[in-house]
């Protein structure tokens, strides 16, 4: 397949340093500035909902967002049995994907109000996953093509992309005209409900996809009905590994499962770096959406002979960053997504700081679930047990000599999702990018943000199964053939 299709293109997004553009966005926002939304399962058949309970804003705890009520293991048994495979021609499904993403577009205002105070997304991160989202419906709508559909796809989505992911991973198993049975977060529920709706007024036929809200329990009930015939599942890696158990237990012998998880991505900055450059970078790889993405930088290794200048820079540009409501334009940091994921982050800072290495850290509103972007002091990439999803950046340096060792620590992970280099030495990339296992290697920029239809976006080892998200290779793998296809 194609990797470059000329008739799809990416989204335009907002520009919020264009005062107009930034006053439209505000305009469209406001009206759901005290909106209450509603979700619950969305079914073919008549199916019970389970107990509701009330969606509160990450940034502003006493901001009450909507109101959810969760599918239970019996609405899931009854969706999975209702569930009808989208019969139509590629041709019609394309449209009607195509139109979902204008529908997307249209609904901009909502959309961002949602992101806001559902999931605590900053504006600049809304405009993103917004892009994001309608990219996925475009980009998988054009590889719709007429060959045999697997049938039925539980999609399983994590809260850190409530709408780009959840979309991306449904956009994929419909083009290739399966059934999809949905299962969001528990923590974004809301956002699921809505895009769920924009598709279903696109034309996707309810039979085709269901929504399914719920916690771990609603996924087991996924994962163990003979009724589905696939899993695409995005999130941490511990969770992937119950999946594929559970369905190695329950599901038909090669059922596949499309897992995207976690990932400890590092970055070496040496000292023939830019070092503007490598601190604008490390600042948007660590603690752009307040670190919680699956790409972000956890361990930054600088060489030992610019590393007082660099760490000073970079603890001035720390110093500039603003922590607070997502809702305000000016906030660079927002809110980690409940009291949970916040208690976990600050246990770990905690820690740090009760051996001394915490190098750099801040106060925070105590409104909402907030951590202050932080740097720890690490002596390598060995020392991170795990995946602390948040902004959070441990630091550490080496000697010229060691950059072979460096490599094989962060190899030696198991894990293999982003990578970024900071050199302007060519021999070195070239070395360091074919010795580094890393899905997405990237040189000289930030090592967030991939671009669907241009930086297909994925893991290897502990990271994912493959595809790569927003390439060529990942719809094949929700076709019944996959065409001589096994990864990229
Ligand atoms: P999570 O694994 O806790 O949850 C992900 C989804 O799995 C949720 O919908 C959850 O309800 C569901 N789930 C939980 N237990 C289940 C079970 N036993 N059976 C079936 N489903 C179950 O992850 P999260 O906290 O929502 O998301 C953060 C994680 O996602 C991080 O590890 C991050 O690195 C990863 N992530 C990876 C990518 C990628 O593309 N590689 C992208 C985004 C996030
Ligand atoms: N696709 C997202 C990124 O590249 C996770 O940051």
């Amino acid at each position: 397949p194609e990797l470059f299709l000329p008739e799809r293109i990416n989204s335009r997004g907002f520009d919020l340093r264009h005062r107009p553009t930034l006053d439209a966005v505000e305009a469209a926002r406001t009206p759901f500035a005290r909106h209450l939304w509603q979700a619950s399962p969305m079914t073919a058949t008549a199916a019970p909902g389970g107990e509701t309970a009330a969606v509160i804003n990450p940034a502003v705890l006493s901001d009450t967002v909507g109101q959810v009520t969760w599918a239970t293991p019996e609405t899931v048994a009854r969706a999975a049995e209702s569930a009808r495979r989208w019969q139509a021609p590629a041709s019609e499904r394309r449209a009607v994907l195509n139109r979902a993403a204008d529908l997307y577009e249209d609904h901009f205002g909502e959309i961002f109000a949602l992101l806001a105070r559902e999931a605590g997304k900053t504006q600049a991160d809304a405009v993103a996953e917004l892009r994001e989202a309608v990219d996925f419906l475009r980009y998988y709508g054009a590889h719709a093509d007429d060959s045999a559909a697997i049938g039925t796809f539980a999609c399983i989505s994590p809260w850190n992309f409530p709408l780009a992911i959840f979309t991306g991973q449904i956009a994929a198993a419909l083009a290739a005209g399966n059934a999809v049975l949905a299962k969001p977060a528990e923590q974004t529920p809301l956002i699921a409900h809505r895009a769920v709706s924009l598709l279903h007024q696109a034309g996707v036929p309810v039979s085709a996809l269901q929504l399914l809200p719920g916690a771990g329990d609603v996924g087991t009930a996924l994962t163990s009905n003979p009724n589905v015939d696939g899993v695409a599942f995005t999130g941490s890696t511990e969770t992937a590994q119950i999946i594929h158990q559970t369905m190695a237990e329950h599901l038909a012998p090669g059922a596949p499962l499309i897992a995207e998880t976690g990932g400890l991505n590092a970055m070496i900055v040496d000292s023939t770096a830019l070092p503007e450059q490598a601190v604008t970078a490390i600042v948007e790889s660590a603690f752009q959406s307040a670190g919680q993405r699956c790409s972000a930088l956890r361990c930054l290794y600088v060489q030992e002979d610019i590393a007082d200048d660099l760490l000073t820079m970079l603890q001035g540009a720390m110093d500039a960053l603003v922590i607070g409501e997502p809702w305000d334009v000016s906030t660079d940091v927002g809110p980690v997504i409940d009291a949970e994921a916040r208690a976990d982050i600050a246990a770990h800072i905690a820690k740090a700081q009760a051996e001394g290495r915490v190098l750099k850290t801040y106060s925070t509103p105590d409104n909402g679930h907030f951590i202050a972007p932080t740097l720890i002091r690490v002596t390598g990439i060995a020392d991170l047990e795990r995946e602390v999803f948040g902004p959070v950046l441990h630091v550490a340096s080496f000697k010229a000599s060691q950059i072979d060792a460096v490599i094989d620590a962060i190899n030696a992970t198991g894990y293999g999702l982003t990578f970024g280099l900071q050199t302007r030495i060519d021999d070195r990339v070239q070395h360091v990018s074919e010795r580094i296992k890393a899905g997405n290697v990237y040189v000289n920029r930030n090592q967030i943000g991939a671009i669907v239809g241009s930086q297909p976006f994925g893991g290897e080892g502990l990271s994912g199964t493959g595809p790569k998200a927003g390439g060529p290779h990942y719809l094949p793998r929700f076709r019944s053939q996959p065409a001589n296809d096994t990864g990229g």
